[in-house]
């Protein structure tokens, strides 16, 4: 048997002069708005994995039962011997459960940085020695496309998207996102995790919980913001709010100042007036049928859905 090692792959750089700018053109519009990469620094990724516990945050558990529930029929829908592309792998925790059903060829894990992924992708590699293992750090977010060399031509690619961050994209940028990815998966195809749309308490409650924690999640994009780009925001001024928009599906989450305020930045400032507002995330809620006709305005065909018992959450296998 051979023994492989993972190999490793960075083509995202970080140009910060750039970021800088486009996160104050986002202080400067009505209504200020600010990326959600700014949620996820050291501090935002612990909150993020503590809001995954939560109680009243249902999609990654709900997910996870519906994986451990079906995922030898999504195995069948995937076939053998593929090449398994897991978009936002993180830890590889989710990837790492269905590995052993796949019987796949290689692992091509991506996310932000390709030095997240060693230790992740080194336990891996030891869990299946003779598994092809390829982590490769690129901002999937803007484009799915993989750089080249990293799948070879007529190699059948199986796209994995789970935990519902396809509803983060409007859905205009979410279709083309996913006939980007069609286009690598030509002849395999994506098994993508989807959050449905439910009674309005039960999604605000998923978004603004008992303990603070999103909205701890959502105030420290501040924090980050001030060390990223020199702004001077005081988290304590600004208070988290979690609102359903029925008409657009979609969870809205800002920070609302809790009184007149001055945010200040090396070479500029932006007044907030009390209760003004700023547009952190978007997370769209799809039902059954739309995201069905999402993935087939994508370009894909047939596709099969598995939803919870409680229809709060689906996955997709949708061939490309
Ligand atoms: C990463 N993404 C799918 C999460 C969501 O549910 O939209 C981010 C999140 N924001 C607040 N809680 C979780």
């Amino acid at each position: 048997m051979t023994r492989h090692t993972p190999r490793f792959i960075q083509t995202h750089r970080s140009d910060s002069e750039e970021e800088r700018a486009a996160a104050i053109a986002g202080l400067q519009r009505t209504p200020a708005e600010a990326s959600p990469k700014y949620f996820y620094d050291r501090l935002g990724s612990h909150l993020f994995d503590a809001i995954t516990e939560l109680p009243e945050y249902y999609p990654t558990r709900t997910e996870a039962a519906i994986f451990a529930a079906r995922g030898g029929e999504m195995a069948a829908c995937v076939g053998r011997g593929s090449t398994f592309v897991d978009l936002g792998a993180g830890n590889c925790a989710k990837a790492a459960r269905l590995l052993p059903l796949l019987d796949a060829s290689r692992y091509v894990a991506v996310d932000i940085s390709a030095d997240y992924l060693q230790e992740a992708l080194r336990a891996l590699q030891r869990e299946h020695p003779a598994l092809d293992i390829v982590g490769v750090g690129m901002d999937f977010s803007q484009s799915p496309a993989l750089p080249p060399g990293v799948l070879t031509p007529g190699e059948r690619a199986v796209f994995f998207y789970p935990g519902s961050s396809i509803g983060n994209f409007t859905p205009s940028q979410a279709c083309a996102f996913l006939a980007g990815v069609r286009v690598q998966a030509a002849g395999g195809g994506l098994l993508v995790g989807v959050d449905l749309v439910k009674p309005v308490a039960a999604l605000e409650a998923a978004y603004d919980d008992a303990l603070g924690v999103t909205a701890a999640f959502n105030l420290n994009l501040l924090r980050n913001m001030n060390r990223a780009i020199g702004t001077d925001f005081d988290p304590t001024q600004w208070r988290h709010l979690a609102l359903f928009d029925r008409a657009q599906s979609r969870i809205e989450m800002h920070l609302e100042a809790r009184r007149a305020l001055i945010v200040r930045w090396p070479g500029g400032e932006r007044a907030f007036a009390a209760g003004e507002r700023l547009h952190t995330e978007n997370s769209y809620k799809y039902t059954v049928e739309s995201f069905a006709a999402l993935l087939s305005k994508a370009g894909f065909a047939t596709s099969r859905c598995w939803t919870s018992a409680d229809n709060a959450f689906a996955v997709y296998w949708a061939q490309a």
